[in-house]
């Protein structure tokens, strides 16, 4: 079987949590390590999240590290009133034995991409922040990237402002360097972000199996069916990691895009050039900093969302 040898960054987040279950347990997917970042809530308790997410994958040892602590300019802007004021759910779930790697977020990623005998894919789900600083850390080790799938931005609507998505909202400028960065990018945004999703009888559902990471997995959907109020509740960060291996089921368009920088209230937003070709070359526009890229415009929600479930739970129907 081949494996897609994967490295995530997170700032674990229900939805974070939903896309680490399962890039834990597929059998298709090498995950190589973590790095986590200042996003959803603050890095340290990012990484208690996210170890203890492993601990219910009952996932091997895979080494987490910490990353950067606010944006690169602006500061940190938690979503608590989403993942509650732990990031996570607020599940009171005993913190994991597991310990953080010595090393910081950029050096991880650094050996992780050396050592690697396969092409990495970097699937980034959280302000892209550690990928900036690794960029400009070492740019020679990022050229050996396969590529980066990341779940940012949105060619429609935003979500933390009217025009921008939370995870690039957080750092454009972090953002923008990783646009520009010329490693092929396949971005899964708000445009399907929320469509694949998960109810309280799909809750009920999972809590029928023995295997931890499935009662696991329930408790998240009922926690945040209950905060929200709504449901299906989106699996979010996952559709991305699905993407990464099952491109298959995705509708994507390459398009121009560009992450306003501005301190107007399109800062954070993707500005993506969906215009027909005939008119862009009536109208070239300005956007000299374009990067091109391919955007993620429709997805096949149920076999997504069976995808998600029978990794979780292997004696899903
Ligand atoms: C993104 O913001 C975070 O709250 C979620 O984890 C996701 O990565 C959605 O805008
Ligand atoms: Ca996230």
């Amino acid at each position: 079987m081949k494996k897609t040898s994967m490295i995530l960054d997170v700032d674990t987040g229900v939805d974070d949590a939903f896309a680490v279950l399962f890039a834990a347990r597929h059998p298709e997917i090498n995950l190589l390590g973590i790095t986590c970042v200042d996003g959803n809530t603050n890095v340290d308790q990012v990484i208690e999240n996210t170890l203890k997410v492993l601990d219910a994958a009952g996932a091997a040892d895979i080494p987490v590290a910490r990353g950067a602590v606010r944006p690169l300019l602006g500061k940190s802007q938690y979503a608590e009133y989403v993942h509650g004021a732990d990031g996570m759910g607020d599940l009171g779930i005993a913190p994991s034995s597991r310990k953080v790697d010595p090393r910081s977020a950029v050096e991880l990623l650094r050996d992780l991409i050396e050592e690697s005998s396969e092409p990495v894919t970097l699937v980034p789900m959280a302000p892209l922040t550690n990928i900036a600083l690794f960029l400009r850390a070492f740019p020679e080790t990022a050229k050996k990237l396969h590529r980066i799938v990341l779940m940012g931005g949105s060619a429609s609507a935003g979500n933390a402002t009217a025009a921008a998505e939370f995870n690039v909202w957080h750092d454009p400028e972090a953002a923008a360097i990783v646009f520009q960065s010329g490693i092929p990018i396949t971005m899964y945004g708000l445009d399907v972000f929320m469509r694949p999703g998960a109810t309280s009888e799909d809750a009920a559902q999972l809590r029928k199996s023995p295997d931890p990471a499935a009662q696991f997995a329930a408790t998240l959907i009922e926690a945040f069916i209950e905060r929200l109020h709504v449901s299906p509740i989106t699996l979010g960060d996952y559709g991305a990691v699905a993407s990464a291996i099952r491109p298959q089921l995705f509708t994507t368009e390459i398009f121009d895009v560009v992450v306003d920088t501005s301190q107007g209230p399109a800062r954070g937003q993707t500005i993506c050039d969906r215009r027909a070709a005939f008119l862009k070359a009536l109208e070239p526009n300005d956007l000299s900093d374009a990067a091109s890229v391919r955007v993620t415009l429709d997805l096949d929600v149920e076999a997504v969302e069976q995808l998600w479930f029978k990794t979780i739970d292997k004696q899903w129907l």
